[in-house]
């Protein structure tokens, strides 16, 4: 196991690339399955989640490689239908799996996802979903079994916004006889990288970025090449909380202004100047951090995956920030580390009030998820003295290289044997 070290208190200046999004590269994988012949993308980040849907894809019957970003997935030979319980076990967004295989083959078996530090993590709407396009859906052993000869169109209700509950049921009904409508869809940015990546194979979308989308089945899909991935916004918005933190000059490239607009909004609110440039973000941050409000919300909303991040600047701000989490209620594990730091934050049902201090103190705290551990970093560049953080594996799940990143502009941050 590794743990990471920073000496606080260095300022931060320089350039910086953003990677490809996780939360589109998964689904893009899982596309995959819906064709049978060698999909290419370009700007794949090299993450512990990627990896592990490369293993589950091999597992289904895939060759997948990826070489400095480039991934090659030859879906020809995807011939089992069952994603196992250890895989899933690590990784929710094994479930995206589950759409397509019963697409291609009629018949899917895959583990429920447990839950997890941030919560419990239904799949209902992934279920109910299923079944209205024809699906006969059974629980047992701890795995969800989908059968049907051939999926049909119908209309799908969503009682709650869920990304891979759109994704999961997006990526069946473009297989299925006849039209689908998603109602209350999710918005978010990486639905509509998957959209668009369906209709290159060949699918018929329309209404993605909106909470209705219309899908007309088709009979086949082929498979497609050379697409690069997109930015991953929560990367960026990191990034921009990095400068925020450290009273940093860091210019953020390949990233979209429009995918971060809500961070932005209350970034600016907070005394961070923003400057958005051709292909990227310049963030400068200020001496004084004036305390903000934020509510978690789907998106365009302020994004649950920077809540974290966001509490670590709010504890060094001026005055009281009221934080709300109405996507996971129980995302607030960081607080207690950040409170072994000196920060001051009282968690009053899903809400945590932060009253901002002066400073924070290194200390050693213990990373729970991947985006409390990105706050914890953030909260490390920071303090005052030596932070020691262990389980890093958890960030290595979301992002690629970030100590190395953050060393490159000028942080005090490195890895040693835990
Ligand atoms: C996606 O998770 C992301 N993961 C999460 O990012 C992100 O936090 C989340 O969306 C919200 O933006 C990927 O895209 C791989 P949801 P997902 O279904 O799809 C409830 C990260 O750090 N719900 O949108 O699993 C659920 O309990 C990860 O990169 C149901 O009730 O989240 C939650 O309250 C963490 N029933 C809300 O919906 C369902 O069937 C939103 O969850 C599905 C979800």
């Amino acid at each position: 196991m590794e743990k990471i070290v920073i000496e606080g208190k260095n300022r931060l200046e320089g350039k910086v690339k953003v990677g490809g999004a996780k939360n589109a590269v998964l689904p893009l994988m899982a596309a995959c399955i819906l064709n049978s012949g060698i999909n290419t993308f370009t700007n794949v980040p090299d993450l512990a989640d990627v990896r592990t849907m490369i293993k589950l894809l091999n597992i289904l019957g895939a060759e997948v490689s990826l070489e400095n970003g480039n991934m090659y997935i030859d879906s020809s030979g995807v011939n089992n239908y069952e994603a196992p319980y250890d895989l899933v076990k690590t990784m929710r967004a094994s479930v995206l799996v589950l759409g397509p295989l019963t697409a291609r083959f009629g018949k899917s078996r895959v583990s429920l996802p447990g839950g997890c530090a941030i919560g419990e993590r239904p799949i209902d709407q992934h279920i109910k979903g299923l079944e209205i396009l024809g699906s006969e859906i059974r629980l047992e052993e701890g795995y969800v079994e989908a059968e049907v000869k051939k999926l049909h169109g119908g209309v799908i209700p969503f009682d709650v916004s869920t990304v891979t509950g759109t994704e999961n049921i997006m990526l069946s009904a473009v297989l299925a006889e006849g039209e689908t409508t998603l109602f209350n869809a999710a918005c978010e940015p990486e639905v509509v990288e998957l959209a668009g990546v369906l209709n290159k194979m060949g699918a018929d979308i329309s209404g993605a970025g909106t909470d209705i989308i219309t899908i007309k089945g088709v009979s086949e899909l082929k498979p497609v090449v050379d697409h690069e991935v997109m930015p991953d916004r929560i990367e960026a918005g990191t990034f921009m909380i990095a400068a925020a933190l450290c009273e940093g000059d860091i210019e953020i490239q390949k990233c979209r202004f429009e995918h971060t607009g809500a961070l932005i909004g209350k970034l600016l609110r907070s005394g961070v100047q923003i400057e958005r440039l051709d292909e990227g973000i310049r963030v400068r941050g200020s001496e004084r951090i004036e305390s903000v409000d934020f509510t978690t919300l789907p998106y365009p909303g302020f994004p649950t995956d920077m809540q974290a991040q966001m509490m670590s600047l709010m504890c060094l701000s001026e005055g009281l920030s009221i934080i709300t989490e109405t996507i996971f209620p129980q995302r607030f594990i960081h607080s207690g580390e950040l409170r072994r730091m000196g920060a001051e934050i009282k968690l009053v049902g899903n809400s945590a009030v932060v009253r901002g201090v002066k400073k924070i103190n290194g200390a050693p705290i213990m990373a729970s998820d991947l985006r409390a551990s990105a706050s914890l970093v953030l909260a490390g560049l920071a303090a005052i003295g030596r932070t020691e953080i262990s389980r890093v594996y958890h960030l290595d799940r979301g992002y690629e290289k970030l100590d190395k990143k953050l060393e490159s502009l000028g942080a005090r941050i490195w890895r040693e044997k835990d």
